[in-house]
């Protein structure tokens, strides 16, 4: 739990008009691995909300019960203000729709209220699954939004700076909440040792699935981006080069993440820096704009 320490949605706003479709100059590569967030996000964290709302009547602690609220808010601004990116990009000549019908496909269908094709799980069993895949992912995000603000060689690459603040207002309230869904997960997931099991089920899937739809979703960008006009390919080698130049978080950084969270002790206030994403929010423009956010206590 977050220890005193409060968790609520800033109302930012991003002004996109400025922002070119290569944010990051002359490397499309690492402008369109990290614009998938913009194709996983809306439907996703939509979709986190909508679990955890069905959650709801299970948390029996006033304070889990704030910290899953906070959230809740935090994530469905998340999944608007990426929304808007995708219109931008669609006006930019860009039109998302295609791939992102799959992904509404995956969390609206293959994972939503009900099992798909008929899959013979308890309602109780299924909720527990899908709690276990949110916490997971909630994993990456951490990692992701930790690296994010960490990440100089971004500021030395000279991004457009809106593009930049919501990557990094987001990347900062992920580790600001990163425990919550790893502790919505432990209190609604049942008795060990089933529990631990059903933790390791959710990264099982989570992982490979987020590693294919990241490919499938970097690669997608890159056939359709207009200014390229088919010269370039998303490959292995292009990624790496952008690795190289501290544009993308390494193999190792990602890969680095999953065994830590199948430790049996694991908890995720271990992930990050809470006072790097705290001090980032206080001189983000977007969330300046918004009025500041929560106050809470000290950051550690
Ligand atoms: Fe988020
Ligand atoms: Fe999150």
């Amino acid at each position: 739990m977050t220890d005193g320490y409060r968790i609520a949605p800033r109302r930012v706003s991003f002004d996109w008009r400025e922002t070119p479709l290569h944010w990051i100059p002359d490397e499309p590569t690492a402008t369109h691995v990290i614009n998938v967030l913009h194709l996983l996000l809306p439907a996703g964290e939509r979709w986190f909300v909508k679990v955890f709302k069905e959650a709801l009547p299970l948390v029996r602690d006033e304070e889990l019960l704030k910290d899953v609220k906070g959230f809740m808010g935090q994530e469905a601004t998340h999944s608007v203000q990426h929304s808007y990116v995708l219109d931008h990009l669609a006006h930019q000549g860009l039109d998302t729709t295609a791939y992102t019908r799959h992904v509404e496909y995956l969390f609206d269908v293959l994972l939503g209220e009900r099992p798909p094709f008929g899959l013979r799980v308890s309602d109780r069993a299924w909720l527990r699954f899908r709690l276990s895949v949110v916490a997971a992912t909630e994993q990456f995000t951490a990692v992701l939004g930790d690296w994010v603000l960490r990440a100089d060689a971004l500021d030395r690459a000279e991004p457009d700076p809106v593009m930049l603040d919501l990557l990094r207002w987001h990347g900062a309230e992920e580790v600001e909440h990163r425990s919550v869904a790893f502790d919505m997960f432990q209190h609604c997931g049942g008795e060990e040792p089933a529990r631990y099991a059903r933790r390791l089920l959710g990264m099982a899937i989570t992982a490979p699935v987020l590693t294919y739809m990241w490919a499938a979703g970097a690669s997608y960008l890159i056939r359709h981006d207009p200014r390229l006009a088919g010269r370039l390919r998303y490959t292995l080698r292009h990624h790496k080069r952008a690795i190289e130049k501290g544009l993308l978080p390494t193999w190792r950084e990602l890969g680095a993440a999953i065994p830590r969270y199948l430790r049996r002790s694991y908890h995720p206030s271990q992930e990050g820096s809470l006072s790097r994403a705290v001090d980032y929010l206080a001189v983000s423009p977007a969330a300046r704009g918004a009025g500041g956010g929560p106050k809470g206590a000290a950051a550690s």
